[in-house]
């Protein structure tokens, strides 16, 4: 990623939420209303486009994405599920929370307050575009932090949030930090946050049995590098993560693939993804 430049592939998701509005409109999982304010002159003139199309070619917008469209909102709403079942007596963390605007969808579950991290030249151009927007509830606190630089721990400290239980979301990072990262923030927000602490992050897999499917994940690093700047860094199997999980405290670890997530979520028309799962820790 590019110190001073806002993430790019932020919003690619909030282009991705934004058309899944427009698509489904009352249907919609997320009717995340706010997502298309953050699209620069680029992603706004491919969301004008794409968006005027009937629902029925978001069936060929996820084809040409390879399953991506709908992996992103599916793991959004389902992120989204655990917030509105515990955000009235946990707050919630999102670590590298780009465009999210569930501070202002969800604010009438959200109890405990809000925290978004994330990197200072992402956070900077989202509270730029949110700066004449009415907040319904209470405002997130912003904190500022690198990753892979700084120490989480003194993060969480700095940023007022109070130790005891919290409602970690890490949605759509955990691929662009290294192992011993992914591990730290594991422990870290077990020691921080302590017991009755939940954490879902979506992850990459660096392998995967079949050999075109292994071809296409061998590639997908150099191809987020090449058009995005933002290098894939992390990968796992479902077992391998599950290894890590249990050895950094979890007392209990599922992993969901799309198809998964649709099951809990009650839905049957979406072909998700099959490269990336979701990953819910409990401490
Ligand atoms: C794909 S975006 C996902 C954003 C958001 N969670 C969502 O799903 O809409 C990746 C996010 O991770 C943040 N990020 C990536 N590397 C980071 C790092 N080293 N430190 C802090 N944030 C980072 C980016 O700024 C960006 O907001």
């Amino acid at each position: 990623m590019l110190e001073n430049t806002p993430s790019r592939t932020a919003e690619v998701v909030a282009l991705i939420r934004a058309l899944e509005y427009s698509y489904y409109g009352e249907q919609s999982l997320l009717k995340d209303k706010y997502a298309a304010r953050f699209l620069s002159d680029f992603y706004m003139a491919i969301y004008n486009r794409l968006s005027i199309l009937p629902e029925f070619t978001s069936f060929f917008v996820n084809a040409s994405s390879l399953g991506l469209f709908d992996f992103i909102t599916l793991r959004h709403a389902f992120m989204d599920s655990y917030v509105k079942r515990f955000a009235a007596k946990l707050p919630i963390v999102l670590l590298g929370a780009g465009y999210d605007s569930r501070a202002l969808r969800l604010h009438q579950h959200i109890h405990h307050g809000i925290w978004e991290f994330d990197f200072p030249a992402t956070q900077r151009r989202k509270k730029f575009y949110l700066r004449n927007e009415r907040i319904e509830g209470e405002p997130p606190h912003y904190v500022e932090v690198d990753f892979m630089k700084e120490q989480l721990t003194d993060v969480f400290a700095h940023s007022g949030i109070p130790k005891g239980p919290a409602l970690v979301l890490w949605e759509g990072v955990s691929m662009y930090v290294t192992e011993d990262v992914v591990r730290n923030t594991l422990i870290t927000c077990r020691e921080y946050f302590g017991p009755g602490t939940i954490m879902l992050f979506d992850y990459w897999h660096d392998k995967m049995e079949d050999p075109l499917r292994n071809l296409l994940v061998k590639l997908m690093p150099l191809v987020m590098d090449v058009i995005y700047n933002e290098r894939f860094t992390f990968g796992a199997t479902p077992a391998e993560l599950r290894a890590l999980a249990l050895d950094c405290g979890a007392k209990r670890f599922e992993s969901n693939t799309g198809k998964q997530m649709m099951t809990k979520l009650l839905l049957t028309s979406r072909l998700p993804l099959v490269s990336a799962s979701m990953a819910v820790v409990e401490f």
